[in-house]
């Protein structure tokens, strides 16, 4: 069975008012294979049924649950291997030299998913700070799926999750078996905190970041989006603090207060030092 027009269409605008993700206009498969699970879970025969509850007023807790079956959360440790290269061999050193007074390095990993690019940070780190004596960090996850925050809570992942991007050795190293999931080692689940944050909505107040992902999210939104992100990522990045995006995204068309630096071996986006007050 295929779902009505105007049943695809509500969804889409709606979803897009509440997560700015644009969905295409052949994307009504994609609606109703995620949404009939939804649907028959809450008692209701189909994607249209569901629909008419959430124009009811007062769907939020059915809203959060249309969130969670719409977004798509494709993550990996280390995902695309470079930026963390980049992290490790330029970024990290550079932060530490700049700063004279904080001894924090603080990350944001914006759009976490199920926690893979925190844990990859959390274990980068775990790796280098000998380098870095007296410093630490403090990771911030956010997402905007609470199922997916609370995976990254949990820190337990699964087989297939585990080889796609962790060498044997950091497997050891940090995470324990615990029946059919290896799980991470508290020591590094304590740099990182979960938390719900919609990056299109107006942000709680936050610390001043050192170095900003926002990997793998963009794609989904329209440039005035874009723009409006950006322009918050400034206010939120320290001066110079950096900027890491997927491998398909790019701040150059959007936003010219970003510079692209260490080009080469993989690059990021430095924020122009004058450009990020308000
Ligand atoms: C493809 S995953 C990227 C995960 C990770 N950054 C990476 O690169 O592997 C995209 C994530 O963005 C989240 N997302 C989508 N729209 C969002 C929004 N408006 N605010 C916050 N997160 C959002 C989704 O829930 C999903 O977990």
């Amino acid at each position: 069975m295929t779902i009505r027009p105007e049943t695809f269409q509500y969804i889409r605008d709606a979803l897009h008012q509440r997560t700015a993700i644009r969905l295409l206009d052949n994307k009504e498969y994609l609606v109703e294979t995620r949404l009939s699970v939804l649907a028959k879970q809450n008692g209701m025969r189909n994607v249209d049924d569901l629909v008419a509850h959430l124009r009811v007023p007062g769907s939020s807790a059915l809203w959060r649950d249309v969130v969670d079956a719409m977004t798509t959360n494709e993550t990996s440790f280390f995902r695309d291997h470079t930026p963390f290269e980049v992290l490790k061999n330029s970024v990290i050193p550079e932060v530490v030299k700049q700063s004279t007074q904080s001894k924090t390095i603080r990350f944001w990993s914006a759009a976490a998913a199920s926690g893979q690019e925190a844990y990859s940070i959390a274990i980068l780190w775990d790796e280098i700070k000998k380098h870095y004596p007296h410093w630490g960090v403090d990771i911030l996850a956010t997402d905007i799926s609470n199922k997916m925050l609370e995976r990254g809570r949990t820190g337990a992942y699964s087989d297939l999750e585990v080889v796609r991007g962790l060498s044997q050795q950091r497997l050891e190293a940090n995470f324990h078996r615990n029946g059919n999931r290896w799980c991470v080692n508290e020591r590094l689940k304590q740099d990182v905190n979960f938390r719900y944050l919609n990056l299109i909505n107006a942000w709680p107040t936050l610390p001043k970041m050192d170095i900003v992902f926002i990997r793998n999210v963009l794609v989904y939104f329209d440039n005035p989006t874009k723009t409006n992100l950006f322009a918050k990522v400034r206010r939120i990045l320290k001066p110079n603090g950096f900027l890491f995006l997927g491998g398909a995204e790019s701040a150059l068309t959007i936003d010219d207060q970003f510079e692209r630096v260490f080009q080469g071996g993989g690059s990021c986006y430095r924020l122009k030092s004058e450009q990020n007050n308000e």
